[in-house]
């Protein structure tokens, strides 16, 4: 018999724990098909660079180093709280009128506050669409490169991942609806696109997405367009949401991914919510907002003064991304052999590197080199590639550090290039 002590005597729940001996623990297979996540799989490497006292530009994590509303978080020195308390499961009543009156000005004015439901982050709404519409084995198309996690959440509800392969050279804009169309099967239940997209940049315009819709309704098919990136779009267009896309006569297969996370660099409030017009759906997936009882109160509150955040934050981000967008595509034009286009949004690029395996120049770049005591960490673009092979000489930048950082990163890069083929 094996002994297992999954919390040492140190952590004080030893009781529990170092006498599990009565049956073999087994992992589940779904645990074992979740990959691990290619964008911080490299974290041990860096942390044993910065043991060695190498000064790393972190380029390879969406998490962005702007300051957060003031009129967000200034409030919290002030306050006095005696009590959290779970919220409705629903969300922060404050919050979900404050969402609904948001999504009226993005011009889907019929939206109630029985369309909307505030999850943990971006990441429980994603997974709530495949809990919620999916069966065991069910498929779901993504463009492929795609936003990784997806891949984690579709493992956890059994749902399989079909992907159609965007081309860099494009831009990795879609593909032809005859394409799309050819991964369509009979158990096909949606299609996940997000728009600005993690990780490419890429923008889809409103015809691709019309598009897009109509083919999933068509097909008898969701569409489920993550918006996280809503507000970064580096093109004069009016901000707007899919919803719009949607008349009413089509009620309810379109489903909207949204978050704090980004817009106001709120990662680590976690709060998203989820919004559609099929109220139905809301209603169930209410039920799982139940069972896992409230998004933290806090939280909540933070995301909740959303109203009082002046338009001009948004604005000044958004032109801050843009002069940060531009730093990379110079710097990117100085490397020989380097394949990209300039992103519509968001704020990553996804580039073709003249390293051959992209996965090893990442990892070298944290073992092996570095100038002046410095380096570049970036994310492996093949690990948002389903398809075997795929980009496998890509890697993704996220322009989430100063301008000065970053343009010393891109000196950095082209020299480690030019070691990389050298060596
Ligand atoms: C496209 C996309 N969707 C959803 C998320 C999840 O964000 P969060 O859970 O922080 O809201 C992310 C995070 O990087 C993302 O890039």
């Amino acid at each position: 018999m094996r002994r297992y002590g999954v919390y040492t005597k140190s952590d004080g729940f030893s009781f529990f724990c170092q006498n599990v001996s009565m049956f073999d623990m087994k992992l589940s297979q779904r645990i074992k098909n979740t990959p691990e996540s290619p964008i911080r799989k490299l974290e041990p490497a860096a942390r044993s660079a910065k043991a060695r006292g190498i000064k790393i530009y972190h380029l390879n994590i969406g998490q962005p180093d702007i300051k957060t509303p003031n009129q967000m978080v200034s409030w919290l020195k002030k306050t006095n709280i005696h009590h959290l308390a779970y919220t409705e499961s629903q969300g922060n009543r404050q919050l979900i009128k404050s969402i609904v009156k948001y999504y009226h000005q993005l011009g889907a004015k019929d939206i109630t506050e029985d369309n909307v439901i505030i999850t943990a982050g971006g990441s429980e709404a994603i997974q709530w669409c495949f809990f919620s519409i999916c069966e065991i084995g069910d498929e779901v198309m993504v463009f492929e490169p795609f936003y990784t996690n997806v891949e984690g959440y579709a493992r956890m509800a059994d749902v399989k991942l079909v992907p159609v392969t965007c081309k860099i050279e494009n831009g990795f804009h879609l593909p032809s609806n005859q394409v799309i169309k050819s991964k369509i099967t009979k158990k096909t239940k949606a299609v996940y696109l997000s728009n600005p997209n993690n990780p490419t940049g890429t923008y889809y315009s409103p015809s691709e997405v019309k598009r897009l819709y109509q083919l999933c309704l068509k097909n008898n098919l969701y569409l489920i367009v993550d918006e996280v990136y809503r507000d970064f779009i580096y093109q004069k267009v009016k901000l707007s949401t899919a919803l719009n896309f949607e008349k009413k006569s089509q009620k309810g297969r379109m489903i909207i991914v949204d978050s704090f996370s980004k817009r106001y660099s709120l990662c680590g409030i976690r709060v998203g919510f989820m919004v559609s017009r099929n109220k139905e759906l809301i209603q169930n997936v209410l039920k799982f907002g139940q069972a896992r009882l409230a998004v933290g109160d806090l939280d909540q509150q933070i995301a909740g003064r959303m109203d009082q955040v002046p338009p001009d934050y948004l604005k000044k981000v958004k032109k801050e991304y843009q002069e940060r967008r531009e730093v990379i595509y110079q710097g990117l034009k100085k490397i020989p052999g380097a394949v990209f286009t300039k992103p519509e949004g968001a704020f990553y690029y996804v580039t073709k590197l003249p390293v051959g395996d992209a996965d090893k120049f990442c990892e070298w770049l944290l073992t092996s080199f570095h100038h002046n005591q410095e380096t570049v960490m970036l994310a492996p673009a093949n690990g948002f590639y389903l398809s075997k092979g795929k980009g496998k000489e890509e890697v993704r930048i996220a322009y989430v550090i100063k301008k000065s950082g970053l343009r010393k990163a891109m000196v950095m890069l082209k020299l480690a290039v030019e070691k990389w083929n050298r060596e």
